[in-house]
């Protein structure tokens, strides 16, 4: 499969032209599957649950509507963040495909001011099994609990989609680490630029990237520009557990030995 990274510089609070911005760099490239950035049609730096609020959709919202469109015309899937409006507001990431929303994950871990207006994710870390294999879902700050990448792998994921807003410089990083010991893809799209909201000056490091299970770096996109780039990969090189023939990464983890 062809897998897709689309890494964007949203600008606050404009959610149409967001949306239309990252379809047009979608539209260059042939993909099986696109990867956004966390919270990609609103931008990140809320001011107030209220600026949050209306800016937030359902899952089946516009958003969605959009993507899915794009999903059925092209044949392919698409996972991407959004403000999730439910019975509270979720930071949220979507998978689409070609019949339309497949499913929804809600940020298990809220990154600073987040914890002021999201609720946190109640629902897990999903596996969304689809015909191009098991595609699980965590969100930007997830990264540093390595329980979300391991819930995923131990759920069966052969790709983490990672839809970001990084501003802490060690995530690509981490990431190789979080590839190799769970022995999975790993996809983390980023984006770019700087917003100064909220009495906060943020910028966004870039650096979107796509790791194989073995730590590789398959792509990574730069720290300024926007872009959309590819990779083939096979999903089936992450059932490969085996480290050698005394060692096999999930037959032999010692949950009795663990404190939780
Ligand atoms: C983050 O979780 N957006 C840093």
């Amino acid at each position: 499969m062809k897998l897709a990274l689309v890494q964007t510089n949203p600008v606050f609070g404009e959610l149409r032209a967001n949306v239309e911005h990252a379809l047009s760099l979608m539209e260059r490239v042939a993909a099986d599957l696109y990867v956004l950035p966390e919270l990609f049609n609103t931008g990140y730096s809320f001011a107030s649950s209220e600026e949050l609020s209306a800016l937030a959709e359902p899952s089946a919202g516009q958003t969605s509507r959009a993507m899915s469109r794009f999903a059925r015309g092209h044949s392919c899937y698409a996972v991407y963040g959004f403000a999730e409006r439910a019975e509270r507001i979720y930071n949220a990431a979507a998978l689409v495909g070609p019949k339309g929303l497949i499913g929804v994950y809600r940020k298990v871990h809220l990154f600073d001011r987040e914890v002021l207006l999201f609720a946190k994710g109640n629902r897990g870390f999903p596996v969304f099994r689809t015909p191009l294999g098991n595609i699980g879902v965590m969100i930007c700050f997830d990264w540093i609990y390595p329980e979300s990448a391991r819930s995923l792998t131990l759920k069966g994921a052969q790709l983490i989609a990672h839809p970001s807003n990084l501003v802490l410089p060690y995530c690509p990083d981490a990431m190789v680490t979080r590839c190799l010991e769970n022995r999975v893809f790993a996809a983390t799209a980023d984006r770019v630029g700087a917003e100064d909201r909220a009495g906060a000056s943020l910028r966004f490091i870039g650096r979107s990237q796509l790791v194989s299970p073995r730590g590789e770096a398959l792509v990574r996109l730069g720290d300024v520009e926007e872009g959309c780039a590819v990779a083939e990969i096979s999903l089936s090189d992450a059932d490969v557990k085996t480290i050698n023939p005394h060692n096999d990464l999930l037959l032999q983890r010692r949950p009795n030995q663990y404190t939780s």
